[in-house]
């Protein structure tokens, strides 16, 4: 709707996970060095965790897009509310396998064969599970015994689990302690700090068309990754938001009155403010405190 008054071709701040709009910061380029070198070399288990909305998602998009270039091969499983039923032919629709995906041990033979074949060809193959720790005990346990398949050359299936941090505490359980063993690498994500918020925002207008941006000041941009807590899902929104309050005005400058106005429309909650009424629309919103105002 403002796109064309600000001269962007398209949505800076979409809440889709868009690879187009990765933006690397530190912790992002680490955290996705290690996918990819846990991948190539054929870890293992790879767990990358993260508070709700800090780009585990994204971060995925953009593995996915690494893998497909170098062809390696992969299955993505997005809805992690299974059984292990639909585990495992969810999987075998994904790897294209020609089984009976309804067999458990159908599935389990033509995967081993599968997987086999490739590594004889020396291509890497890999499972990538995201909101893991939605995961049934029971899957997860099906997900550490595919861990097990190796030859002498190494792991045959790369596992990536990605999740929030309850996915971390569920790795602790004592039921879980030969998977723990098994994670050969750890990535997390953690929210921005101020001046990632500020450059998160300015890649994001620069990628959308907008380079050098002015709309949003420096007050109102340290204002904004104080309400959101660095958290880009929250930042989105935000700014979102801000821009559409600007163009309805018919101003080009975010002010400190229009965040306001849309961190109380968004009922949005930091701290030392609490939401000033009722319940919250979704999770989306509901930040916990990472760090005080000002904090790095
Ligand atoms: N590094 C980043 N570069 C660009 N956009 C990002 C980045 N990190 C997060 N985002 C944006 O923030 C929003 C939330 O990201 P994403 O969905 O990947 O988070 P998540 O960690 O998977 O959240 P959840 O825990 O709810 O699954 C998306 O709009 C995404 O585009
Ligand atoms: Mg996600």
């Amino acid at each position: 709707m403002y796109k064309a008054f600000f001269g962007l071709n398209e949505n800076p701040f979409n809440l889709s996970p868009d690879p187009r709009f990765f933006f690397r910061s530190n912790q992002h380029e680490e955290a996705l060095a290690n996918l990819i070198y846990g991948v190539q070399s054929q870890k293992g288990f790879i767990v990358l965790t993260g508070e709700v909305g800090t780009g585990k998602t994204t971060m995925l998009e953009c593995l996915r897009n690494f893998l497909a270039q170098q062809s390696i091969g992969f299955a993505y499983l997005f809805n992690s509310r299974l059984t292990c039923e639909q585990f495992f032919d969810l999987m075998a629709y994904d790897f294209d396998l020609r089984c009976d995906r309804s067999s458990k041990t159908d599935v389990l033979i033509h995967l081993n064969q599968f997987l086999i074949q490739r590594s004889h060809r020396n291509q890497v193959t890999a499972l990538i599970v995201d909101e893991a720790q939605n995961l049934d005990w029971n899957v997860l346990e099906e997900i550490r015994l595919l861990g097990n398949l190796e030859n002498r050359r190494g792991k045959l299936l790369q596992i990536v689990l990605a999740g929030q941090p309850e996915l971390d505490r569920k790795l602790d359980a004592p039921d879980f302690r030969q998977l723990k063993q098994r994670i050969a690498l750890r990535c997390s994500l953690s929210p921005f700090r101020e001046d990632e918020t500020a450059e998160y925002i300015n890649v994001r207008l620069e990628k959308a068309g907008m380079p050098d941006q002015q709309v949003f000041p420096p007050d109102v941009v340290a204002e904004i990754h104080f309400r959101s807590q660095g958290i880009p899902r929250v930042i989105n929104a935000i700014c979102d938001n801000l821009l559409l309050t600007a163009f309805a005005a018919e101003t080009k400058v975010a002010t400190m009155e229009f965040l306001d106005e849309v961190t109380t429309d968004l009922r949005l909650e930091w701290p030392g403010r609490r939401a000033p009424r009722g319940e919250y629309p979704n999770d989306l919103f509901r930040s916990e405190t990472y760090f005080s105002r000002g904090g790095k």
